[in-house]
């Protein structure tokens, strides 16, 4: 896959902004960490946690020195009650906890957290070792909510079978524009918003139908993920749920998943970075059929989100404050 420097100083609509942390902009490589830590006690805690994430860009490199060509990245995001309790004066204008979606028996649950941490390199063990330093320094003060580790699954494919990220931001330029805050919020600029959640899917389910019928659910074709026509393509279609166009722009979300499991219980850890988490909230709510119009993605009757949580992702500059 093709690399984009991250060290590049990023322009967002004209004007500098600080450093994005390192997972938000290159392509993603085949192996991912993902975790969601709850903190005990915010108010005492949160000074030392904040420390503790400030830490992250050192250790990274620290970790990434024993193999480079492993090109180890990470980020470290924050909810809005740990965010308040270490920083309740200075905060990013659209942070809040993501809130439960749901529609006609299908929801998106709101399960919280305080801290995401989110790992990737080509190197499943690096990913690990990272992530225990963090978690020996965290020690008593955290509790895991959730830990997943995800893979690139044969040719960049989603367990469903389709090839995910087809039309996924590619270049530096896209990402940056549709992941990092820019002139709207200043003193954040060069962070980011993401919206977690993880995925079970009903395999079974959906082996039991054609090929065909899938294609109509997803609204691409498998083989090579080429868009349906329109007239063939539903309105209940994902890419036709997600796909929101607004003063002749399509809404854009840079996803940065990774198909995860066991043999007995698999499916998608979704990330998806945005300068506003209204948009990936928006797409969600279109998908669940909260919507208004009636309609809801097929593809949700075969995959079912158990977690959900928002978080912010300052910039390398906000972050160093924060510590
Ligand atoms: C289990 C959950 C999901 C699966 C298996 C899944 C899978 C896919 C697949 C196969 C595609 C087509 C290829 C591509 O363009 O990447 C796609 C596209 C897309 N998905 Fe999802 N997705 C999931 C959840 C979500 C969620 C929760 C959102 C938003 C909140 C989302 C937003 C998008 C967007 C924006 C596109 C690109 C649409 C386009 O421009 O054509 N997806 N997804």
């Amino acid at each position: 896959m093709r690399r984009l420097s991250r060290r590049a100083v990023l322009h967002t609509k004209g004007t500098d902004v600080s450093q994005p942390q390192s997972v938000i902009i290159p392509l993603p490589n085949p192996a991912a960490l993902y975790q969601v830590l709850r903190v005990g006690n915010r108010a005492a805690n949160g000074r030392a946690v904040a420390r503790i994430a400030a830490g992250l860009p050192a250790l990274t490199a620290e970790v990434g020195a024993i193999d480079p060509g492993a090109e180890l990245v990470s980020a470290v995001g924050i909810g809005a009650e740990l965010w308040d309790a270490i920083s309740p004066n200075k905060r990013p204008r659209l942070l809040r906890p993501f809130k439960a979606i749901s529609a006609g028996g299908r929801s998106a649950p709101a399960t919280g957290g305080d801290l995401f941490f989110h790992i990737v390199s080509r190197r499943g063990d690096l990913n690990f070792e990272l992530a225990m330093r963090l978690r020996r320094q965290l020690g008593a003060m955290v509790e895991v909510m959730d830990e997943v580790h995800g893979f690139a699954y044969l040719d960049s494919r989603d367990l469903t079978g389709f090839i995910d990220g087809t039309e996924n931001p590619h270049n530096a330029e896209d990402r940056s524009a549709a992941a990092l805050i820019g002139r709207e919020d200043p003193s954040f600029a060069g962070g980011s918003y993401v919206l977690t959640q993880r995925y079970v899917h009903d395999l079974d389910k959906w082996r039991a139908l054609s090929d065909r019928e899938q294609e109509s659910i997803i609204g691409r074709r498998k083989a090579d993920s080429e868009e349906l026509a329109e007239d063939v393509k539903p309105p209940t279609a994902h890419i036709a749920r997600v796909v929101i166009v607004e003063n002749g722009e399509e809404l854009q979300i840079v996803r940065n998943s990774a198909p995860y499991g066991t043999t007995s219980e698999m499916g998608l850890f979704f990330a998806a970075y945005c300068k506003t988490p209204e948009i990936p909230e928006r797409m969600l709510s279109r998908m669940i059929g909260a919507s208004g119009d009636g309609l809801h993605d097929r593809l949700m009757e075969f995959t079912c989100a158990v977690t959900g949580a928002s978080f912010f992702v300052p910039s390398l500059d906000t972050l160093r404050e924060l510590g």
